[in-house]
């Protein structure tokens, strides 16, 4: 049995929060976002609209393209890390009672902004043992609610949304992921990280007052690792499966920030109208920002099926990876 990729679904919430909103609440200027980063504005999730809901909605849309009935979803894989509750249920859980689905396999993942990346790895891996036949994977993230509104070094960077895909069995090589490569570096982990709420520095008010449960970035530091990663991750696949960037029909790298995508991009010679570019509109959603990006681009008839997609993500623990899937669905 090949894993294919049968349909990629989004969702955005409604609310906007631009570059002008944020220099009403901390000490930046439209200007500097748009220079530093491309991202001009991102989408904030309602307070009643959880993880899970946002999950929810993008796998509507992946089960219904992929024509297949909810009931034969036999697995459901969340990658985030702002799930809906800090220890359980998981998000995965609460997405498939939200399908109304109550006999199947679901857990989430905690990769970060490659945890896209990692779900791909992982349904094929499923799919190929024939343990499984059809897999839900959900990249969702509501990171507003881990952001430190008060911290201009972060704030500007990140936004709310959910991206999702249906992995199926097929006997058809035609249609199969081609690869994936995945890794991670831990003695990263304080570049990028959010430090409070867990067992380390545990829910209490001396953490809480000190902000440990947003996120915090070395900005600089990552920004070096992130393009040096991003560029040798492509190189290595393109590499192992006897490929060239002119093979590749889309260039999907994670959405961060537009000046790390255009040097991965150009020292790699991927044209721009190949690259997906959805940082401007969404900012960084981390582990959605891929399938995202994906679905604007089918929606906008840029993918079609058999086109190969490159997929290229990096983010905090460190953790990396890329994958070759070609489209299978319609
Ligand atoms: O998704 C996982 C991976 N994440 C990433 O890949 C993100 C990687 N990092 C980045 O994208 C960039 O490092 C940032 C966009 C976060 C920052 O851009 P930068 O060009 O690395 O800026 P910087 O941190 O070196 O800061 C330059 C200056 C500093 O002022 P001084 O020290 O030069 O006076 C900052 O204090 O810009 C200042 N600054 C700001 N100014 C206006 C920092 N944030 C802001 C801001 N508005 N929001």
């Amino acid at each position: 049995m090949y894993a294919a990729l049968k349909s990629i679904g989004s969702y955005v919430p409604s609310r906007v929060l631009s570059n002008f909103d944020l220099e009403k609440m901390v000490d930046t200027n439209n200007e500097w976002i748009v220079k530093r980063t491309g991202i001009k504005e991102r989408r904030i999730a309602s307070e009643d609209e959880a993880t899970s809901d946002l999950g929810y909605k993008a796998a509507l849309k992946a089960i219904e393209r992929a024509d297949i009935d909810k009931n034969e979803i036999d697995l459901i894989i969340c990658a985030t890390i702002s799930p809906d509750y800090l220890a359980m249920p998981s998000t995965a859980c609460m997405i498939s009672a939200k399908l109304g689905l109550k006999d199947v396999m679901a857990f989430d993942i905690s990769a970060a902004c490659t945890g896209f990346v990692y779900l791909i790895a992982l349904a094929k891996s499923f799919i190929e043992s024939n343990t499984k036949k059809n897999i839900l994977i959900i990249g969702a993230e509501k990171l507003s609610s881990i952001t430190d509104y008060t911290d201009r070094t972060t704030c500007i960077l990140f936004g709310d949304g959910a991206g999702a895909a249906i992995i199926s069995a097929t006997e058809d090589k035609n249609e199969a992921i081609v690869d994936v490569m995945a890794s991670a570096d831990g003695n990263y982990g304080d570049l990028l990280i959010t430090p409070g709420c867990g067992s380390k520095n545990p829910i209490r008010k001396e953490n809480l007052e000190q902000n440990l449960q947003y996120m915090k970035m070395k900005g600089n530091e990552v920004f070096k690792v992130a393009v040096k990663t991003l560029t040798s991750d492509v190189v290595a696949i393109l590499e192992k499966n006897s490929l060239t960037s002119k093979d590749v029909d889309v260039f999907i790298p994670h959405q961060a920030n537009y000046r790390i995508i255009e040097a991965v991009r150009t020292k790699l010679d991927f044209p721009v109208e190949k690259t997906a570019l959805s940082v401007e509109k969404y900012g960084n959603t981390s582990s959605a920002s891929i399938p995202m990006a994906m679905n604007d681009l089918y929606e906008s008839g840029q993918i079609k099926k058999g086109d190969l997609m490159l997929l290229d993500a990096f983010g905090g623990g460190f953790t990396w990876g890329s994958a070759l899937v070609r489209f299978a669905g319609n």
